[in-house]
């Protein structure tokens, strides 16, 4: 059977991945508070439905949906208008309601199903640290709901696409969590700092089964949302003489 592939709805990103992902595939996007993630993970939804017309579900647990509306207009996205014509649907998982764990998910499943989604983007797995924290006995509990979670997408058919936060993202001290080689495709995001200023920067350190470049890219946040500049080195990887290694 041939592989097929989608758009990421990332300008520069389908470069970077050489087509872009596979279909029904889970990706995980790493880094600090505001290097994008979020921005990225909207836009999955937003131009996926608006472009390649996959109607395409955000759960949100980080901001309120309000907030989100509100600040990708700024970027150009008309979040409510692609909720109205019925293409994407916002869902906010408050805490408070999150009591019912995994089970209260059979509802998502069946929103999956009705509404013919194709694209699923969590912001972010803090959803799963919320309901069964870390801490030592949680360990095992967590990384196996966070497992349930992701075999649930692929058997719904969903492109699935996540978001993590991590505190050290210099990419050569990153820590792996034994997590993120459950996903097919892993991107992170950070910044580098040249003198007083900070250069934002996307490297795809994974994608199963897929060729990729490994090259540390340059990004912007603006219109649009987040552009990789695929074509670019970041400068402040070549003044340390590290960009043509
Ligand atoms: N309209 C805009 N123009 C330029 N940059 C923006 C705009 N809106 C947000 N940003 C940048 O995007 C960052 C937040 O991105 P976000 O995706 O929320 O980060 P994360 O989810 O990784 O914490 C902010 O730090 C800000 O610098
Ligand atoms: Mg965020």
């Amino acid at each position: 059977m041939a592989i097929e592939m989608i758009k990421t709805g990332v300008s520069g990103l389908d470069k970077v991945l050489k087509g872009g992902l596979r279909k029904n595939s889970s990706m995980l996007i790493t880094g600090a508070p505001g290097t994008g993630k979020t921005i990225m993970a909207l836009q999955f939804i937003y131009n996926g439905a608006k472009l390649y017309n996959e109607p395409g579900l955000f759960i949100a647990t980080e901001e309120s949906l309000d907030d989100l509306r509100s600040f990708t207009k700024n970027l150009g996205m008309d979040l409510e208008h692609m909720e109205k014509s019925g293409k994407i649907v916002l869902f906010e998982k408050p805490l408070a309601l999150m009591k019912g764990g995994i089970t209260s998910l059979k509802g998502l499943v069946e929103l999956i199903k009705k509404k013919k989604i194709q694209r699923v983007a969590l912001d972010s797995m803090i959803f799963f640290e919320y309901l069964y924290p870390k801490s030592n006995h949680n360990l095992l509990e967590y990384r196996r709901q966070v497992l349930l979670f992701m075999r649930k997408m692929k058997n719904a058919g969903v492109t699935f696409l996540t978001v993590s936060e991590r505190k050290i993202t210099d990419l050569d001290r990153l820590e792996y969590d034994m997590l993120d080689f459950a996903f097919e495709g892993f991107i992170v995001l950070s910044r580098i700092r040249k003198g007083s200023y900070f250069e934002r920067i996307l490297t795809v350190a994974k994608v199963r089964g897929q060729d990729h470049s490994l090259d540390v890219y340059p990004i912007s946040i603006g219109k649009g949302g987040v552009n990789v500049l695929a074509d670019q080195v970041p400068f402040s990887l070549v003044e340390k003489g590290e960009g043509f290694k």
